[in-house]
């Protein structure tokens, strides 16, 4: 079974864009083995756009750039299978593929079967260049349904970046998940706006079928090919990993783990962050103290700065676990450092109750103790604090 939890990865786009081949590929799988990538989770390793030819072969099949995969894509496959990983790959459901490569519209069968002879496991399938007249959601139907006529169990990785409400019927065509969103930019703004407009749509996401937030830029450092404006900081990119986990959402990375900034591993592999991510349950978070949305529907389009339309910009989420744990995560969005709280009446549990919480950093694993009524902490500008918690009987 495929997609019981959410996907985990990496992906050659965000920092790679067409410059991808063997090689990067190859350097790659043995990235994921040797640094640890595969043990905490991560298993499939996707190429993206870029990879064949310009043209068909005489036989209307894909053809892969001999320049960039000499030995083919099988060969590839299998040096990632023999890493004990599993091999993605892209197509689209348009007539050419975002950066003008040929794409699978009216190829969907033939495609799909190149695909499983080489041994893939996962599609991304992307969104660009589609024929005004075509039915956007019957397309993704076909794909997928040619990937289940394929024989191969090939995790289906829809990207229609939300059009027609994708989280309303993705899960229903067979999508193991479905980007809800344009691209993913590194910098804040980018990836606050993307949990902004998700936040309402993830109690649709679940086990077998994912909302699909895009890929992670944590570690980029506006390296790459997804670059535009203001650089992130670490403590963004805390934000920006905890919330992805916080949310349930695939964990796709798109640094180059080769070379990765030694903090920014720490995160990525943090097992207590991971775990939250693929929690069995996959709930979504509850913003404590606040409606159930960070911006308000009707303020959406004018936020030009992320949560602009929310005056005090800290935020305090609890999401429940399996096993009776909890998470409490704490975000600080103004530049400067402040207290952050959490009423825990707010949370479900009411000083008369007579429980508190036990409360662990997820970040440096500090036990806190136990605390009740609330608990208030300071918070560094843009940045995060994230702890996993259980109810404890204090008493009357
Ligand atoms: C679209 C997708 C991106 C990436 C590019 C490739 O923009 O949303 O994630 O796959 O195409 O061209």
């Amino acid at each position: 079974m495929i997609a019981v939890t959410p996907p985990m990865g990496w992906n050659s786009w965000n920092t790679f864009g067409k410059d991808i081949d063997e090689k990067l590929v190859f350097e790659i799988a043995d990235a994921m083995v040797e640094k640890g990538y595969r043990e905490a989770g991560y298993e499939y390793l996707v190429i993206d756009d870029c990879w064949s030819l310009k043209e068909r072969d005489k036989d209307g099949n894909l053809v892969p750039d001999p320049v960039k995969f000499p030995h083919g894509m099988k060969a590839v496959a299998d040096y990632v299978h023999r890493a004990g990983l599993k091999f993605g790959m892209y197509s689209c459901a348009g007539i050419l593929t975002c950066a003008g490569y040929p794409s699978s519209y009216d190829h969907e069968f033939q495609d799909a079967r190149l695909f499983a002879e080489w041994e893939v496991d996962y599609l991304k399938y992307d969104y660009c260049n589609f024929p005004q007249n075509a039915d956007g959601i019957n397309r993704y139907h076909i794909m997928s349904m040619a990937l289940k006529a394929s024989g191969r169990e090939i995790c289906f990785a829809a990207c229609n970046w939300g059009h027609h409400d994708s989280w309303n019927w993705m899960r229903s065509i067979g999508a193991h998940m479905y980007r809800s969103t344009g691209d993913i930019f590194d910098n804040f703004r980018s990836f606050m706006g993307i949990f902004q407009s998700q936040l309402e749509h993830l109690c649709q996401s679940g086990p077998y079928c994912f909302n699909d937030m895009d890929m992670l830029t944590v570690g980029m450092y506006n390296q790459g090919n997804v670059a535009i404006g203001k650089p992130c900081t670490d403590g963004e990119y805390r934000i920006q990993f905890s919330l992805w986990c916080l949310s349930g959402v695939p964990l796709m990375i798109g640094a180059d783990i080769r070379n990765l900034n030694p903090e920014m591993e720490k995160l990525l592999l943090n097992r207590e962050l991971i775990r939250i991510d693929q929690d069995p349950e996959c709930r979504p978070p509850y913003l404590v103290g606040k409606r159930s949305v960070m911006v308000p529907e009707e303020d959406r389009e004018n936020a030009v700065e992320p949560l602009r339309a929310v005056k005090d910009q800290l935020y305090t989420f609890i999401k429940h676990l399996s096993g009776n744990e909890f998470v409490i995560v704490y975000y600080n969005l103004f530049e400067e450092e402040r207290d952050v709280s959490c009423i825990f009446a707010d949370a479900g549990v009411p000083y008369s109750s007579g429980y508190g919480f036990s409360m662990r950093d997820v970040f440096t694993g500090e036990e806190l103790g136990v605390k009740r009524d609330y608990h208030i902490v300071s918070v560094p500008g843009h940045d995060c604090k994230m702890y996993l918690c259980r109810l404890v009987n204090c008493g009357k």
